[in-house]
C-alpha cells in the first residue's frame, strides 16, 4: 500500500510532481535514513521517516496556507469571468479541496487562510472561538473617541447588531485599527459607514494570534507551519 513518494512529497507542498521528482532522483529524499532515488517508490504517509535536503517532512494530512491577498480578486474557489484566490496559487501547493477560510472583499488586501481543513476553518470562523481579526482601514476622516466608544459598546447599523470591537489609532488618525471576531458581509465598512466615516482601502493583519508575514508580496503565499496554525487560537 502506501502512496508514490513524488506524490507524498507534493501533497505536502514542496513542489509540483516533476519538480519533487527532480529532487528526488539528485538523491536528495532519504526514506527512514536511506537516500531514494525513484519517483515511484511507496512510502507511509506519517510512519515512515522521510527527508528532504535535510529537513523531516512531518506529515500534515491537510495543508492550510496563508496569502497575501492583493485587490481585484475573488474570495472564491472558482468564478468564469474573474481571477480566485485558488488562481494564484503555484501548482505545487494546489490540491482538491482547498477553500478560502473566510471572505475578504475583491477590494480588501491581506492575511487570507486557504486550506482543506473543514474542522480548522469552523474552528477560525465560529464567532464563539473569539478568534480576533485586525484590520487596518485607511480612512476619509480622522477617527473620534466617539467612534471608538461606539465601537467597543457594538455598532448598530440598518438593522445589523454588531458585536463589540476595538478601535485604535497609533500615528495616522485616518489609519484606524479594528479588531473584530465575527466576519460579517462588508463589517468593518459597514461598521465606519454607521459612524459616517468611509473605508478608503482595508488590509487584513492578523487572524488570532497570527499575523500576515510581511515578506510575503501581494499575491505571493506559502504553507503555515503547524506551530502557526496553533497561533492562531492563542
Ligand atoms: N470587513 C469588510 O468590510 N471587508 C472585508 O473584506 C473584511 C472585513
Amino acid at each position: 500500500m502506501g502512496e508514490r513518494l513524488d506524490k507524498f512529497l507534493a501533497s505536502q507542498g514542496l513542489g509540483t510532481r516533476k519538480e519533487v521528482g527532480k529532487l528526488i532522483r539528485s538523491g536528495a529524499v532519504l526514506v527512514n535514513g536511506a537516500p531514494q532515488r525513484d519517483p515511484g517508490a511507496k512510502v507511509e504517509p506519517g510512519a515512515d521517516r522521510v527527508t528532504a535536503q535535510g529537513e523531516e517532512i512531518r506529515y500534515q494530512e491537510f495543508l492550510t496556507i496563508m496569502l497575501n491577498k492583493p485587490a481585484g480578486v475573488l474570495s472564491a474557489t472558482e468564478d468564469r469571468r474573474q481571477t480566485t484566490v485558488l488562481d494564484l496559487l503555484p501548482e505545487g501547493l494546489r490540491r482538491r479541496g482547498l477553500f478560502p477560510a473566510g471572505r475578504l472583499d475583491k477590494d480588501t488586501t491581506g492575511l487570507l487562510l486557504i486550506t482543506d481543513d473543514g474542522e480548522l476553518a469552523h474552528k477560525m470562523l465560529s464567532p464563539k472561538s473569539h478568534v480576533y481579526k485586525q484590520y487596518r482601514a485607511q480612512l476619509d476622516a480622522p477617527v473620534e473617541e466617539a467612534d471608538i466608544q461606539a465601537f467597543a459598546a457594538g455598532v448598530a447599523w440598518e438593522g445589523e447588531q454588531y458585536a463589540p470591537a476595538r478601535l485604535w489609532v497609533e500615528q495616522d488618525p485616518r489609519a484606524a485599527f479594528v479588531e473584530i471576531r465575527e466576519g460579517r458581509f462588508h463589517q468593518v465598512k459597514r461598521m465606519f459607514q454607521a459612524r459616517g466615516k468611509t473605508v478608503l482601502q482595508l488590509k487584513r493583519l492578523k487572524i488570532g494570534g497570527l499575523w500576515l508575514d510581511s515578506t510575503l508580496q501581494e499575491g505571493e503565499c506559502r504553507l503555515l507551519t503547524p506551530q502557526e496554525i496553533q497561533a492562531i487560537f492563542h
